[in-house]
C-alpha cells in the first residue's frame, strides 16, 4: 500500500535504468500518485519526430535517435514545474545527459537481474537494440554499460517488488534527499 504521507515535489524525479527495469510503469504510477506531470522520454521523442523508435533506428541510425533523445531531455528538464520523468535505457550514454539529470533532479536507478529483464523484454519488437537473441543482447549491453547508471542518487531493485513498494522506496529516498538539500542551503 502507498503511504498516506504528503510529499512536496520540489525537484524533478528522474528514473534511469536498463531496458525492462520498469521505468515507464513505475514513473506513470508515481506521477499519478503525486499528481505531477509525467514525461516518458521515449514517447516524447516519438511525439516530436513523428516516427516510431524502430523506424528512427532503421531509417536514420542510432546517432540520430541519441541526438533527438538528448535535445528532448534537455528541453524537458528546463521546465521549472517539477515532473516525473522516465528515460530510455540509453539516455545515460552521453555524459552531458547525466550531468543535466543530476543537476536538475533527483535521479533514481531502477535495477533488475538479467533473467528478470529477459523475461520482461522477450518478444518485444519495439526495442531495436534487443532484436535477435534477447538473452545474449541483454548480457552484451549490460556489460557494455556497466557503471553507466551509477551516478544516480539511489538504486532500487525491481525484481521481486510490486509497483507500490517500489514507489514507497523511491519516496523514502526522495524525502531524505530533500531534507539533506534543505539542510545544506
Ligand atoms: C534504449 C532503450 C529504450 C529506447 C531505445 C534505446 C537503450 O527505452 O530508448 O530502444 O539504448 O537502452 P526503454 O529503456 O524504455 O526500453
Amino acid at each position: 500500500m502507498l503511504t498516506e504521507k504528503k510529499h512536496d515535489l520540489c525537484h524533478h524525479i528522474i528514473l534511469i535504468g536498463f531496458m525492462g527495469t520498469g521505468k515507464s510503469t513505475v514513473g506513470q504510477r508515481l506521477a499519478e500518485y503525486l499528481q505531477a506531470p509525467f514525461i516518458d522520454l521515449d514517447h516524447e521523442v516519438v511525439h516530436r519526430d513523428g516516427r516510431t523508435i524502430p523506424e528512427l533506428f532503421e531509417q536514420e541510425g542510432e546517432g540520430y535517435f541519441r541526438d533527438l533523445e538528448s535535445k528532448t531531455l534537455m528541453s524537458c528538464l528546463q521546465s521549472d514545474v517539477p515532473c516525473i520523468m522516465s528515460t530510455g535505457g540509453g539516455a545515460v550514454l552521453r555524459s552531458e545527459n547525466c550531468e543535466v539529470m543530476i543537476q536538475k533532479g533527483f535521479v533514481v536507478q531502477l535495477t533488475a537481474e538479467l533473467e528478470t529483464i529477459v523475461a520482461r523484454v522477450a518478444g518485444d519488437s519495439n526495442r531495436p537494440l534487443l532484436q535477435g537473441n534477447a538473452s545474449e543482447r541483454v548480457q552484451q549491453l549490460m556489460d557494455a554499460r556497466a557503471g553507466r547508471y551509477g551516478f544516480a542518487h539511489c538504486q532500487i531493485a525491481t525484481d521481486q517488488c510490486d509497483v507500490e513498494r517500489i514507489i514507497n522506496s523511491i519516496l523514502e529516498a526522495y524525502d531524505a534527499y530533500c531534507c539533506a538539500t534543505k539542510a545544506a542551503e
